[in-house]
């Protein structure tokens, strides 16, 4: 069987191989998958150790997009842009080629999955760092009318905002800086969830219909989530279904093949609790 995996640091935790295993049977793919943890500084040698060996695809997550970057020998645009590779696949002629699918996966579950529109939209993506940089060029592409990104560190918000800047209308600020603002679309792409915190937003930013999401994910509504819905949200959405997606898009760039997300979504989904 084709051999492929995950690399991360920590896991452990990692729902990649039960999403993939759900995809090969979908598809009547032959595939194994598997979840690695990566010491710190090996990235570069344990990746090369996997290919040679006959590895057909890696995907990459925490801390080891940037070595994946490093590591792959072309780049799709959207890896250039984003600086970041999540998707690794060994080419024909022995190559290995980086792609960064993460973008993607959030427009598709926006979009495709929760029927949100996001051209024309005054968006709103909280945090500046990797995780909003990997999904701010295909954001942009869908059209909004603008999109701000909002970070506690300013400086950071604005550089990312000028290294986009090409591609759409946006712009960096601090959360101070959103008092009396109005957005459609709300994006949490800080890490703050995961220590159960929230970014400090003011009251009243969000529009009639605004939509919120969140792309950390767990068993319970997020802080971000419950203060989307406390500020009567239009509709409020965690990370899974962009964990699904970006899983779909990894897995078409291997097999050629697109597998449908619904049924998988639903099954991760219910094997969170
Ligand atoms: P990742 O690769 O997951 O994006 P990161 O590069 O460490 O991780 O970025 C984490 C993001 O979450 C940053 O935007 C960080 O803000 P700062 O740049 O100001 O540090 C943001 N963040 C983390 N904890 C936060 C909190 N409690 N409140 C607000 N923002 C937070």
């Amino acid at each position: 069987k084709d051999q492929y995996a995950v690399y991360g640091n920590p896991v452990k935790h990692s729902k990649s191989p039960q999403i993939h295993a759900a995809f090969a049977e979908q598809t009547g793919q032959q595939l194994h998958y598997r979840a690695h943890k990566v010491e710190l500084e090996r990235f570069a040698e344990t990746a090369g150790q996997f290919f040679s060996h006959g590895g057909k695809g890696l995907n990459i997550t925490v801390p080891f997009k940037l070595d994946a970057f490093e590591f792959a020998d072309q780049l799709s645009g959207r890896a250039r842009r984003a600086g970041a590779v999540n998707t690794l696949a060994l080419q024909e002629d022995g190559s290995i080629y980086g792609d960064n699918t993460d973008g993607v996966g959030l427009v598709r579950d926006m979009h495709d999955n929760l029927g949100w529109e996001l051209s024309g939209r005054r968006v709103l993506v909280l945090g500046a760092g990797g995780a909003v940089r990997g999904i701010l060029g295909p954001l942009l592409k869908q059209g909004p009318a603008h999109v701000l990104v909002a970070n506690r560190t300013v400086d950071k918000a604005q550089s990312l905002a000028a290294h986009f800047d090409s591609l759409g209308n946006i712009a960096g600020c601090s959360y101070d800086g959103l008092a009396g603002g109005q957005f459609d679309l709300i994006i949490n792409g800080t890490s703050a969830s995961m220590s159960g915190d929230l970014p400090p937003l003011p009251h009243h930013i969000l529009s009639t219909e605004a939509c919120a999401y969140d792309m950390m994910y767990g068993p319970e509504p997020t802080p971000f989530m419950r203060w989307a819905a406390g500020e009567t949200a239009w509709a409020v959405s965690d990370g899974l279904g962009m964990l699904v997606e970006q899983a779909a898009e990894s897995f078409c760039i291997w097999r050629g093949v697109r597998p449908d997300t619904k049924p998988v979504i639903e099954l991760v989904r219910q094997s969170l609790s």
